[in-house]
């Protein structure tokens, strides 16, 4: 995901420094060039050939170093100047001290000054220290020369205290400069309403009705929509997922209560993607106590819930986009056309159970974008990837519209 971005990496002196290399392995995972300057207080907790093996890079402790491979351009300056990120992790208060007052007495407070990239700086120390007024000036003082600042996580610190001021761990760091960095920030300005999960319907308070959905496919439409600049809201169903940087997320569990929330947001969104498994049928009456057992056999009285998707279709305003997943076993374009009609929908996506790959659980899916003008059928891909594809559709169509109208 981070394919020829050049990525800076300026770690100072916490304990948490040890954590930079895995942070550092995983950029290289995903494909991009990183770079490590350390301060001399960094090499204390993790040597600098940690980070040159892991990157292939040159590290740089000291402003006098030289790259012995190249005697044009001066590290100190360069390395900055051509960085398309930097990440200051773990930032020390004294770091911290340090920029926000433009103090360039080592390499990393030097390297971040001449820097025209976006700069991701997060605080890590004891909470005492990161409490302290003259920190949070100067955390506030680095905000407002635009300097986006990583929240530290709270729990048990090396230094024996409970609180605020731990490192995140690497997969939130990468996360922060994927969000950040991985894609151009097309959806910019656009609200984006999208659905995921599945819903579970009480029977009583020990048992409830629900499916197979993971909610992965509609996590992963979240997480591609924010990190294209979009102002996502993701109304989930219950399910075991991490929710995307960037992504406001509301819990439900019902389809009533799916229902409640997706009509109350619809109006307010540019574009709606519903890809949650919305059961169709709730059992007619919940009981409050436990259902106890007899020898009769015994059946559940279910009634309809409502098409969420039918309902926002039919109140879609001339310039929004609305996408409806399908899920079917056969006949799967026959039936996912009928409902574009159907449900008034600009766009159906439509999936098969039965084809390896794609479906409930899994990583992977395999997708038809089927809409009024034309059908694309996607191959194998990740789920993240397919995301990205139907939002490229679905910027075509609202593009089209723009035009129209
Ligand atoms: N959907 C919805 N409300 C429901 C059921 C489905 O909003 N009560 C939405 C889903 O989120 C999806 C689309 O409708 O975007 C199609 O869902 P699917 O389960 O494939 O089809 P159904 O409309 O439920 O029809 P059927 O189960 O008969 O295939």
């Amino acid at each position: 995901m981070l394919k020829d971005k050049r990525i800076l990496l300026c770690i100072t002196g916490g304990i948490a420094a040890y954590k930079m290399a895995d942070v550092a392995s995983m950029l290289v995972k995903e494909g991009a060039d990183v770079h490590v300057c350390m301060t001399e207080n960094a090499t204390r907790f993790i040597p600098a050939e940690t980070f040159s093996v892991l990157t292939k890079n040159k590290v740089y402790t000291d402003v006098f170093d030289e790259n012995p491979d190249d005697y044009v351009n001066v590290p100190h300056i360069s390395l900055g100047t051509s960085a398309d990120l930097i990440m200051v992790a773990p930032a020390s208060a004294d770091i911290i001290g340090k920029i926000a007052n433009g103090i360039a007495d080592d390499m990393v407070s030097t390297v971040v000054l001449p820097a025209r990239c976006p700069i991701l700086v997060s605080p890590s120390m004891n909470t005492y220290m990161y409490e302290n007024r003259i920190v949070q000036d100067n955390i506030e003082k680095l905000k407002k020369y635009g300097f986006k600042i990583i929240e530290p996580a709270s729990g048990h610190l090396a230094c024996g205290y409970d609180g605020k001021g731990k490192l995140p761990s690497p997969e939130e760091l990468v996360e922060s400069i994927i969000y950040e960095l991985a894609e151009e920030k097309d959806l910019a300005g656009k609200k984006i309403l999208v659905n995921a999960g599945p819903t579970q319907e009480n029977i009583d308070p020990v048992r409830f009705i629900t499916n197979h959905s993971s909610g992965k496919m509609g996590f992963a439409v979240a997480r591609a929509a924010a990190n294209r600049g979009a102002e996502v809201t993701l109304v989930s169903g219950p399910v075991n997922l991490k929710t995307p940087l960037g992504v406001n997320r509301i819990n439900i569990t019902s389809a009533e209560d799916m229902f409640k929330e997706m009509t109350a947001k619809a109006a307010d969104s540019d574009i709606i993607i519903m890809s949650a498994a919305v059961a169709d049928y709730t059992p007619e009456n919940t009981a409050d106590e436990k259902i106890k057992k007899s020898e009769k056999d015994m059946a559940i009285s279910l009634k309809r819930t409502h098409d969420i998707l039918k309902t926002i279709g039919s109140e879609k305003k001339d310039d929004q986009i609305i996408v409806g997943f399908s899920m079917e076993t056969e006949n799967v374009l026959e039936n996912s056309r009928k409902k574009l009609e159907s449900k008034n929908a600009d766009m159906i996506c439509a999936n098969s159970l039965r084809t390896p790959g794609a479906g409930y659980q899994v990583d992977t899916n395999i997708i038809t974008i089927i809409t009024r003008e034309d059908e694309t059928e996607l191959p194998l891909m990740s789920k993240y990837d397919a995301a990205n594809k139907i939002l490229d559709k679905v910027l075509t169509l609202k593009q089209d519209k723009n035009v129209i109208e």
